[in-house]
């Protein structure tokens, strides 16, 4: 279709003139933001009661500035820094869910989308574009919506896998040639260094991994190049997985599923990741109900999932989502992935954390959650736990094992004070830790 295609582009006002209010829209998340339109959506001062639905965005957040009350309301499926004050205020509100049940959700039309506002590349000779950066659960959004607005952008890439979104699906587009939001790994701490070390020490070679956001997963990428034959079968990857790439560590020779190819459903990186991704055929993007189907995971051997939380408790059951009632992100993949690595051939499920939090004031291992934690992972899913102190496998323990386990890798400070509260508790007499 050469360009003839850029010939129709409109502008941004005129493209979210067919919203209407009333309408749900979903909003097409990370580096995808589809912020033009966002912004020009905004501007309409006639809106009303237009609901948003979308897991975590990049960039500004316009329709929850002041004004927007009541016109525009954000519901977020998995959140971040921007909507986490809004959620706590009532401004805003949350679901929660697994990643991979979200698709469904749109699907079945148990939420009905009446409009998709996406980030697309260019289409192709055949009149394709693909969802990018960000196909998680755009691809449901994509299928499932009355009407799509896109931004068509020059520079978003080009995805293999499930990524297709037919140009003449589009309704109205914006063009653009803008660089994407870019995240920047920040600089390890100690702590975070060691907990990578320990991380890394339980990955064989010839292991699938998946890893969650932030800086410890990240932490024990750094420390895998020496290893061979990894495979990469994970809801999303970052710049990291890059260098490990590049350094030779990672072939996807050993997987089942879509062996040879790394399989992701979004990322989030910087330009690198972003030009390592563009018309790649060894990454394959999928929908999430796909990358998170523990069907799917379990028939990868040596699955090692690595994923971060806030809380354990001395039983082993897992805050990841929320400080106490304040949403903090969501259940995510977390859930899909330690299950699947629990029923992986030789499989590891691993939440790595730091021992503390609030500058070392707050034992992150503690007796019970604080009231709201949600659990993300129960104490029936829960294997290995690691801290900058050591690892334990939670798995098959008693209570009691399993709190002194906890203990052994809660910071020194707060060990006394927890191994009294197990033991009141549980009910025996402290000895050992005590
Ligand atoms: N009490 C009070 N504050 C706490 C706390 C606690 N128990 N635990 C953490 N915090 C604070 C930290 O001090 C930190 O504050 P800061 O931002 O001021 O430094 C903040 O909360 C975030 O904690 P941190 O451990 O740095 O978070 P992270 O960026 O490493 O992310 C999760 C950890 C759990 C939020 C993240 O892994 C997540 O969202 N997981 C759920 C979904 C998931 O696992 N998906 C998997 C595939 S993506």
């Amino acid at each position: 279709m050469e360009r003839d295609w850029a010939r129709k582009a409109v502008s941004a006002e005129e493209a979210v003139g067919l919203i209407q209010s009333g309408m749900n829209v979903f909003v097409h998340g990370a580096a995808a933001t589809p912020t033009p339109l966002l912004k020009a959506m905004v501007g309409r001062n006639a809106l009303e009661g237009v609901r948003l639905y979308h897991i975590h965005t990049a960039g500004e957040t316009p329709f929850i500035e002041p004004g927007c009350e009541g016109r525009f309301f954000s519901i977020s499926l998995f959140t971040g820094a921007a909507l986490r004050k809004p959620i706590e205020e009532g401004r805003a509100d949350f679901i929660p869910i697994f990643l991979s049940d979200i698709p469904a959700l749109f699907q079945s039309g148990r939420i009905r989308l009446d409009v998709a506002l996406l980030q697309l590349s260019p289409p192709d000779m055949h009149g394709l574009c693909t969802l990018g950066t960000s196909v998680d659960t755009a691809k449901a959004a994509a299928d499932s919506a009355t009407i799509i607005i896109a931004e068509i952008n020059e520079q978003m890439p080009r995805t293999h896998g499930n990524t297709v979104v037919p140009f003449e699906r589009i309704a109205a587009f914006l063009h653009t040639d803008r660089p994407l939001i870019e995240q920047y790994p920040e600089p390890e701490t100690e702590v975070e260094a060691r907990i990578g070390e320990i991380v890394a020490g339980l990955v064989e070679d010839g292991s699938t991994l998946q890893m969650g956001i932030g800086a410890i997963p990240d932490a024990a990428l750094l420390r895998l190049r020496e290893k061979r034959d990894l495979g990469i079968h994970s809801e999303m990857f970052s710049d990291r997985v890059v260098e490990l790439f590049e350094a030779g560590a990672i072939t996807n020779r050993f997987k089942s599923v879509h062996p040879n190819r790394i399989v992701t459903s979004f990322v989030s990186g910087t330009k690198k990741l972003f030009r390592f991704v563009h018309d790649n055929p060894l990454v394959e993007f999928h929908p999430c109900d796909r990358t998170n189907n523990t069907t799917l995971i379990r028939r990868n051997d040596k699955v090692v999932a690595i994923n971060s939380c806030l809380q354990v408790d001395l039983t082993g059951q897992v805050c990841a989502d929320s400080i106490g009632h304040r949403i903090y992100s969501g259940i995510g993949g977390q859930m899909d992935f330690i299950r699947g690595a629990a029923l992986s051939r030789g499989g590891k499920p691993i939440l790595a954390l730091r021992s503390t939090a609030a500058g070392g004031k707050i034992s992150r291992i503690v007796p019970e959650l604080n009231p709201g934690g949600g659990v993300v992972t129960t104490r029936g899913h829960v294997h290995w736990v690691i801290t900058e102190y050591g690892a334990v496998n939670l798995h098959g323990m008693t209570l009691r094992e399993r709190g002194n386990a906890l203990i052994s890798i809660a910071h020194p400070d707060f060990r006394a004070g927890l191994a009294k509260a197990l033991a009141a508790i549980r009910r025996f007499t402290v000895t050992g830790l005590g």
